[in-house]
């Protein structure tokens, strides 16, 4: 979730391109750089930590005219970015701009080149030696290696290479006045200025310079210079630009035009899961020799997850998909009880402690409790440099992007799928499942990203329409079985933590214990109806709902007929395995929950007393 930020026109652009990339902070970040024109040659400064070190860099460096440079100048070009670790380590040297050897070129790139190790090797036998341990620096001397004259001809010739997905902007001494960016399934946005361009992440970046707005489609490649906006196709075709005045405030800009940031991240949730995927994926290390080396992996008799909260029910659905596929025994404990119970920890026991802020307390005291007893301890976090990567044998990075609002959304699809490839290379390793199988369910969830995106276009009207005409409703019940039963736990965690709504919600076959009890006329009962391994158990559950007169909600698969019978609405998500259901099932009851909670007029970004982070215990 880096962040990118290009200017031509003919103002110094040092302070502007800082300014671009404060804006763009929000998005997460652990070192940051600049590169820009001055005179004939191409200055760069790169700085680990926050902007503060690039700015206090870029005063040491820049003679003064930093701090001075007001006045306007004929031309100026220049690019940034904020770099958020993917591959290599948060390093000076690991941080964007990249150049190639000769310095000519210059990029900065957002998301993962995914065929960069092949990419390395061919550049190392043209006796390239690439200087950072980047995916993206390999793109700098690809350009340089195709330039024959046209910065927009060599880009357009490396994309040809390139797998993955990713927005870059190029600069090229050899042509001082143009920019070129172009995007693949990650954001990238041109703003138009008079005798002047922008190119960002995000359109904060540049609101306070220009509010007319061209937004790149898939692989398009805008090539920007002081008085003209170009954009081509692939094949080189001229496309017109379509651009548009943006009318946000800057509140509403840091949200990319969303009225919250939760709204906002429940849309980023098809990128959260296609960053981590291609990450865990990429990662340089796959093979590593630690404890998630596959000789310990296939060794593995037993896992305990320790979580809380919405990152409790990412476990639980792991637990689903490690018992399943690679057929070994998981318990999934609320950290703030496992840590006080005297837990026994026999050999080969791995312990997973969820946390997305990686600072939970309960979770951290379970996982060196666990330690202490001779476990190996792997952490799956969000937050790089947390405490749970520090006390933990391994880490497993979601890459979600920074979570802004306090209920979960992004994060909790991201550490389900992450779990998902864990079960599956514990599946690879321990031969409990064929590859033949392990590749349908790799590929499958390769499709999860796409998926997730139609889903939150499709069902967020009709779950609209749904929350606002239920929103005075004073009790819910969620209701699901298997890997429907963390989607109902999640969905009612959401609508009572952001709603202040009473929810509770059960494992379906459970109803009849007691919960049955609480039905009235009119209860409204929300079941996910998504596993179809056990559709008619759980059918049969919703008709004694609706024997007492309760009206019911339904998430079902597209396809499923027979839930039309049952239920007064239905939601249809696409449908896929039924582990996998989980990251699509979730999206309705989460917009569900947010826009419940906003018809009741209620902040969802700050519910009353939630903390993002809970180091207390
Ligand atoms: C989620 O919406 C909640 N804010 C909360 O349950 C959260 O999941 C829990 O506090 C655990 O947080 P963690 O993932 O940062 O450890």
């Amino acid at each position: 979730m880096c962040g990118i930020i290009g200017y031509v026109g003919s103002r110094p652009c040092q302070r502007l391109l800082l300014e671009g990339l404060r804006r763009l902070e929000y998005r997460g970040y652990d070192s940051a750089g600049i590169a820009w024109r001055e005179g004939e040659v191409t200055r760069c400064i790169r700085a680990v930590g926050n902007l503060d070190s690039l700015e206090a860099a870029l005063v040491r460096t820049a003679d003064g005219t930093y701090a001075s440079a007001t006045a306007t100048q004929p031309l100026s070009a220049g690019i940034g970015h904020t770099r958020w670790a993917t591959h290599g380590g948060v390093t000076e040297r690991n941080a964007h701009p990249h150049a190639d050897l000769s310095g000519r070129f210059r990029i900065v790139l957002n998301g993962i080149i995914e065929n960069h190790l092949e990419l390395r090797d061919r550049l190392a036998a043209d006796l390239v030696t690439l200087r950072s341990d980047t995916d993206a620096e390999v793109v700098a001397h690809l350009i340089a290696l195709y330039y024959s004259g046209s910065l927009a001809d060599a880009v357009r010739r490396s994309l040809e290479d390139l797998e993955g997905h990713y927005a870059l902007v190029a600069m090229c001494e050899d042509e001082p006045d143009t920019l070129v960016g172009v995007r693949r399934e990650c954001p990238l946005v041109v703003g138009l200025g008079s005798g002047e361009q922008f190119v960002a992440s995000s359109i904060s970046a540049f609101l306070t310079h220009t509010r007319e707005v061209a937004v790149l489609k898939d692989e398009e490649i805008a090539v920007m210079r002081p008085d003209v906006v170009e954009v081509f196709d692939v094949s080189g075709l001229p496309h017109r630009p379509v651009s548009t005045e943006v009318e946000w405030d800057d509140d509403r800009c840091e949200k990319d035009g969303f009225e919250t940031f939760m709204l906002k991240e429940i849309h980023e949730q098809g990128a959260a899961v296609r960053e981590t995927l291609s990450q865990w994926r990429g990662s340089v290390d796959r093979e590593g020799s630690g404890v998630l080396a596959p000789d310990r992996l296939r060794d593995i008799k037993r896992i305990i997850v320790v979580a809380c909260g919405t990152s409790y029910h990412a476990g639980l659905a792991g637990r689903n998909a490690l018992e399943q596929w690679a057929r070994i025994p998981v318990d999934v404990e609320v950290a703030s009880e496992f840590r006080y119970r005297e837990p026994i920890i026999e050999n080969g026991t791995l312990v997973l402690g969820i946390s997305q802020s990686g600072e939970t307390a309960d979770t951290l005291a379970a996982m060196r409790l666990a330690k202490t007893q001779g476990a190996a301890v792997v952490a799956v976090t969000n937050a790089p440099a947390s405490q749970a990567t520090r006390e933990s044998d391994a880490v497993l990075f979601t890459r979600a992007g920074l979570e802004i609002g306090v209920a979960a959304t992004k994060t909790f699809v991201a550490q389900v799928v992450l779990l998902y490839e864990l079960a599956l290379r514990i599946a690879g390793a321990n031969g409990a499942r064929s590859e033949a199988t392990l590749s349908d369910l790799r590929s499958a969830l390769e499709d999860l990203p796409a998926m997730i995106d139609r889903v939150v276009a499709s069902v967020d009207e009709p779950v609209r329409g749904l929350a606002e005409r239920l929103a005075l409703s004073p009790f819910f019940l969620y209701l699901g079985r298997l890997s429907g039963l963390p989607v109902a736990l999640e969905g009612a965690l959401k609508l009572k933590e952001i709603s202040y709504v009473p929810t509770d919600a059960y494992a379906a076959g459970e109803m009849k214990h007691g919960p049955i009890a609480l039905l009235g006329r009119e209860t409204p009962v929300v079941c996910v109806a998504t596993d179809r391994r056990v559709l008619p158990k759980l059918l049969s559950n919703v008709s004694e709902v609706r024997a007492r007169g309760a009206q019911v909600l339904a998430i079902a698969s597209d396809g499923c007929k027979e839930i039309a019978e049952h239920a007064e609405h239905v939601i249809y998500i696409p449908s896929t395995d039924p582990l996998l259901q989980v990251v699509l099932a979730v999206v309705p009851l989460q917009l569900f929950a947010y826009h419940l909670a906003r018809a009741r007029g209620l902040n969802v970004d700050q519910p009353r007393n939630l903390a993002k982070t809970v180091t207390v215990e």
